[in-house]
Parts: C-alpha cells; sequence; structure tokens
C-alpha cells in the first residue's frame, strides 16, 4: 500500500531565532511536492516563532518532550505545553539523547507512550552504533529499542519510525541503499509480528543519517523507506530537494 512520504528536518541545537527564520522563509517560498508530509524540528526556545511563521501544512515537532505531566521539572516541557504552543510533533529516542543524555529504552517509551497519549504525535528514532553493527547485531539492537516502546504504547498511528543509524549520523558516511532497505525491511517484519499487520502496513519507517540532495532520490527508491529524518541538510536551502526528491 502506498504510505506518505515523510520528510523530518531536525535542526538540533543550532542556529539563532534569525537563522531559524530564514529557514522557515526558505520553505514558506519554495516549491513543495504537496504529497510529502513535512515536518521541522527547531530548538525548543524556537518552536513558537516557527509555529506562528511557518506555512500551513508544515507542522513543528519538538525534538525532545518530558514524561510526566506539568509540575516541578525544572527544564522539561510536557506534553500539554508543546500542544498549547500549537506543537503536534516530537521526536523522541535520538541517539544523542540515548549516549549523550543517558537516556535508556524504558525512559524513552514513557515520553513516547506520554505524547501519544496526550495526542502528540511521535517520530521514533532508533538505531545502531558501529560497534553493535560490525558485531552482526544490528536488527537485534533496533527491535530492542522497538519493544521497550511495544510494552507501553499499543497504538503505533501516531508514531513515525525513525532508523538512524548512530555511525552515519553527522558524518557524512550514509548508509548504503541496501543497509538502509534490510534494516527497514526487517522493522516492518517486527511491527507485523509484534504490533499487527495493518501496522506494519502503514507506519512510515523513515531514514535518518548524512541524508543530502545527492543520496536521498536513490534511498527514496527503496521499497521499505517512507521518507527521511534530516540533520544537517535540513539547515540548508537543499532541503527543499530533499523533501522533493520521492519524484
Ligand atoms: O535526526 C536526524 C539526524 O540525526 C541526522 O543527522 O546531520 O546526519 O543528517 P545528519
Amino acid at each position: 500500500m502506498a504510505r506518505q512520504f515523510f520528510v523530518g528536518g531536525n535542526f538540533k541545537m543550532n542556529g539563532s531565532l534569525k537563522t531559524t527564520k530564514e529557514i522557515i522563509e526558505n520553505l514558506n517560498k519554495a516549491q513543495l511536492d504537496s504529497s510529502v508530509e513535512v515536518v521541522v524540528a527547531p530548538p525548543s526556545i524556537y518552536l513558537t516563532a516557527a509555529r506562528e511563521t511557518l506555512r500551513k501544512g508544515i507542522e513543528v515537532a519538538a525534538q525532545n518532550v518530558f514524561d510526566k505531566p506539568n509540575g516541578a521539572y525544572t527544564g522539561e516541557i510536557s506534553v500539554d505545553q508543546l500542544k498549547d504552543a500549537g506543537i503536534t510533533w516530537t521526536l523522541t529516542g535520538h541517539s544523542e539523547r540515548r549516549v549523550i543524555l543517558q537516556e535508556d529504552d524504558a525512559f524513552i517509551a514513557g515520553k513516547t507512550k506520554a505524547a501519544i497519549d496526550g495526542g502528540v504525535s511521535v517520530i521514533l528514532c532508533i538505531g545502531e552504533s558501529l560497534d553493535q553493527r560490525e558485531a552482526g547485531t544490528t536488527i537485534e539492537v533496533v527491535t530492542k529499542q522497538l519493544q521497550a516502546v511495544a510494552e507501553k504504547v499499543q497504538d503505533w498511528s501516531k508514531i513515525v519510525i525513525a532508523y538512524e543509524p548512530v555511525w552515519a549520523i553527522g558524518t557524512g558516511k550514509v548508509a548504503t541503499t541496501e543497509q538502509a532497505q534490510e534494516v527497514h525491511a526487517a522493522i516492518r517484519k517486527w511491527l507485523a509480528s509484534t504490533v499487527s499487520k495493518d501496522a506494519a502496513e502503514k507506519t512510515r519507517i523513515i531514514y535518518g543519517g548524512s541524508v543530502s540532495e545527492k543520496n536521498s532520490k536513490e534511498l527514496a527508491k527503496q521499497a521499505d523507506i517512507d521518507g527521511f529524518l534530516v540533520g544537517g541538510a535540513s539547515l540548508k536551502p537543499a532541503f527543499v530537494d530533499i523533501i522533493n526528491s520521492n519524484q
């Protein structure tokens, strides 16, 4: 079945109010493939400015969210506060938060559940390290990350899975189409056996890790690659070409 192509832009902790607005102005005036679902994730401090200036049809995502409702959690942002600001998506489980911030599978699963239950859709990031790939444990690693979420979340209709091999993030070393397709197919198989056939058919599985306008067309042709989560290239005008790469 045809799944709507999905392209996310993860700005990470980059830029200023000025540069965020410049990226948005570029997106607002760009000719975009209307069949593609586009979501951009600026730093949390710029979420409201992004929401207020972005064209209709492009949604805004937080790069992170807390797993508890409003309360005494200094520095955190709740699902309700995202909704209050018109933010309809959030990332969870990005490898930079798993590694640098030491977020474990259970914590990420709790955040994912809190977002879904609160009406915010989730880009759930998973992926293996270079050591894990070289040890041949990639599928085991990513399905374990997914299993932690499956233990808390039954409705996967508001989840987009982003497979991001950690060794390809920010390195310029993009996974080959074969490597990416193999893992995406294994994730879809896991969805069919663990969640449901319907979830396997409908869930978008997107690739992230050094995606650029040079490699996105080839990757987009793969049967189980339903889009991208773009880091560095989402800060550049070429992000438009990546959005339009499924033509
Ligand atoms: O979340 C997307 C990001 O991890 C990929 O980064 O710079 O390799 O496209 P980049």
